[in-house]
C-alpha cells in the first residue's frame, strides 16, 4: 500500500507509524510526508529516516482549491493509495475526499463525537470528565465528523494535570494508530 502522510507539527505519530513500516509490522510504504508548515519538526523526521517530503501553504496559492489542486497532483504522481493525517491542522477540501472515499484516515485525541476541534485533550480535561481517549476515523466535509475505526478509553485521574493526561492520551495514540492502519492496510489489500 502506497502511503502519504500529512502532518503539521511534532510528528510523533508519523514517526511510530514510519517505525512499525521499518520493522515490517505494516504492509505498506510510506512514499510521502506533506506538511503544510515548512517549519515543522516532521519534516527532519522524515529526512531522517529517507522519506521523501514536500511543504507548502495555503498562503502560497490564490485559493485553497488550488492548494488543493497540488496536492492531488502531487498524490496522483505518487500514485498513493492511502492518506494518513497524523496532527495535520487542516480540513480536507472537496476534491481531495472525492479522488479519496475512504482511503483518509485521522486521529483525534477524544472518544469522538465528544471534544471534537482543535484542542481535544484541553477541553475533556477542562469539562472535568472521568474519562477521554482517542479515536481513528475516516474523514468526511465536517469537522471530526466521519465514520469511527477504531477508539480506545483513557481515564483521567483525580491526581491528572493536562500534561499528564496530554502524555497518556499519546501514548494510547502511538499503540492505536499503527495497529489500527495495520488491520486497515490489509482489509483494503484482500
Ligand atoms: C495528536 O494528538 C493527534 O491526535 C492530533 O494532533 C496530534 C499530533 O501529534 N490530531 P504529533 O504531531 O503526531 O506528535
Amino acid at each position: 500500500m502506497r502511503i502519504a502522510v500529512f502532518a503539521s507539527g511534532n510528528g510523533s505519530n508519523f514517526q511510530v507509524i514510519a517505525d512499525a513500516i521499518n520493522k515490517q509490522e505494516i504492509e505498506g510504504e510510506i512514499v510521502l510526508l506533506f506538511s503544510d508548515n515548512r517549519q515543522a519538526k516532521v519534516l527532519s523526521r522524515a529526512e531522517k529516516l529517507g522519506i521523501p517530503t514536500q511543504s507548502f501553504s495555503p498562503k502560497d496559492f490564490s485559493d485553497k482549491s488550488t492548494y488543493e489542486a497540488e496536492i492531488l497532483h502531487m498524490l496522483e504522481e505518487k500514485e498513493v493509495e492511502l492518506i494518513v493525517l497524523a496532527g495535520y491542522m487542516r480540513l480536507i477540501g472537496p476534491a481531495l475526499l472525492e479522488a479519496y472515499p475512504e482511503r483518509i484516515i485521522n486521529i483525534h485525541p477524544s472518544l469522538l463525537p465528544a471534544f471534537p476541534g482543535l484542542h481535544g485533550i484541553r477541553d475533556a480535561y477542562e469539562a472535568g470528565v472521568a474519562e477521554t481517549g482517542v479515536t481513528v476515523h475516516y474523514i468526511d466535509k465536517g469537522i471530526d465528523t466521519g465514520p469511527i475505526i477504531a477508539q480506545e478509553k483513557v481515564l483521567i485521574a483525580p491526581e491528572d494535570t493536562l500534561e499528564s493526561l496530554e502524555e497518556k492520551i499519546h501514548q494510547t495514540e502511538h499503540r492505536l494508530y499503527p495497529a489500527v492502519l495495520k488491520r486497515i492496510i490489509k482489509e483494503k489489500e484482500q
